[in-house]
């Protein structure tokens, strides 16, 4: 970025705002549908628009033929307002507000049920209009070797799941459209039993659903200096593609019936398409430990607080800057441990600017309202600089308190 439009920016928009990226939102998307469809060619990706529920980003994928992962009416509610087809949104989560799940299962939507209190809820819904056709899914729970005991969805060997089976093979307009699973563990070893237990678990019940929906969990592109800070390989888009893809070639590819593989990823998509620019307030040193304090805080790029430093760019912006040696970048919050980067090396100076990257998940929708209302999102992009989202307002945060 050249100074002269940092600058620029800096007077619109503040000292702090996020960059979205779209060009590289698209090109993602495009190269992680090629790379499974390359090998199982009924694929398609629902976006988890939890990760990052820009509409901007969210309009994209329904153009590229995505579907809408939710997992909740507030999310359900982005997906219409963009003009998502329903059929093509799927709401899964522990927890559903039953009057959402009866509208969108009454707009043609799919519904992953995650828990035993759902059947109940589901049986009642499928009664009251037992003229409509509804279509469900069941999220399922297995072991994959990843060391994790997931909470969520039917344990494949439990008398729950056997009970939902039942509900929706004795229920006439219950029609099972899909199994879906998904584990947050992110390394490619153990993709393939999610693919290959999804599969027993399938023929085990002699089930041929419409989707099969392996979730999200995979790791996006990302700088070396990042990929160095993780204790597990970081595979691209391919290695996992041709990790499950064959698969499913191989138990559907001479069956008439292919049933529509699906994944879920979040942050594989959206990582690497956002950068947050901070402005250096101050520097100074505490018993020799130089510090500089950011108009930024952790919990504007990783909320989750994983300790990784992310990608850093730091932009001169005049002033005579000095060498440094293990400073750290702290956050305008009054938590001690708000640190946005540590150990960086390199030259600094009040006023200059901090750009980090790969922000693009789990970032703005987990940002809490604390202390400051969150910053501007824009977009730079060949037609000029677009705003995505404004900076938030005191009034934005505060008109649901009674003053
Ligand atoms: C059901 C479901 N699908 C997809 C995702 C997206 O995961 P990721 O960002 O790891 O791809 C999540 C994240 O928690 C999830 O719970």
């Amino acid at each position: 970025m050249e100074k002269a439009l940092l600058t620029k920016l800096i007077e619109k928009y503040g000292d702090a705002f996020y960059i979205l990226d779209t060009r590289q939102f698209r090109e993602n998307f495009s190269e992680l549908k090629k790379a499974f469809s390359d090998i199982y060619a009924n694929f398609g990706i629902a976006y988890s628009y939890k990760t990052n529920y820009t509409p901007k980003l969210c309009k994209i994928v329904d153009e590229m033929g995505g579907y809408a992962e939710v997992v909740s009416d507030m999310e359900e509610e982005i997906a219409l307002r963009i003009g998502v087809d329903p059929r093509k949104i799927i709401w899964n989560g522990p927890y559903k507000n039953y009057d959402g799940v009866e509208d969108l299962l009454l707009r043609g939507g799919t519904v992953n049920l995650d828990s035993s209190y759902e059947i109940d809820k589901i049986a009642e819904i499928a009664k009251k209009h037992s003229n409509k056709m509804l279509n469900v899914g069941i999220r399922i729970n297995f072991e994959i070797g990843d060391g994790v005991v997931s909470r969520f969805g039917f344990d494949v060997d439990s008398p729950e799941l056997q009970a939902v089976l039942r509900l929706v093979k004795e229920t006439e307009n219950l029609h099972l459209i899909g199994i879906q699973c998904h584990f947050a563990t992110r390394r490619l070893e153990t993709w393939k039993p999610r693919a290959e237990r999804m599969i027993e678990f399938l023929d085990k019940y002699a089930i041929v659903p419409e989707h099969i929906d392996l979730g999200g969990g995979l790791f996006g592109k990302m700088a070396d200096s990042l990929k160095e800070q993780f204790d597990s390989y970081i595979p691209a888009y391919d290695e996992y593609a041709r990790v499950v893809a064959p698969v499913f070639a191989s138990r559907y590819g001479n069956c008439t019936e292919k049933p529509l593989l699906l994944i879920e990823p979040g942050s594989a998509l959206v990582g690497d398409c956002m950068k947050f620019a901070a402005k250096v307030i101050n520097i100074k040193a505490v018993r020799g430990k130089p510090i500089a304090t950011l108009l930024g805080s952790v919990y504007n790029i990783n909320p989750t607080l994983n300790k990784k430093n992310p990608p850093i760019e730091i932009y001169s912006m005049g002033r005579p800057q000095e060498q440094y040696h293990d400073l750290d970048f702290g956050g305008f919050t009054c938590i001690e441990s708000d640190y946005l980067y540590r150990h960086y090396y390199g030259e600094l100076a009040q006023g200059d600017v901090a750009v980090f990257g790969n922000v693009g998940s789990y970032s703005v929708v987990l940002k809490p309202p604390f202390i400051l209302p969150n910053f501007p999102i824009i977009e730079i992009t060949d037609k000029g600089v677009e705003l995505v989202k404004r900076g938030e307002t005191f009034d934005d945060l505060f008109h649901t308190f009674v003053f």
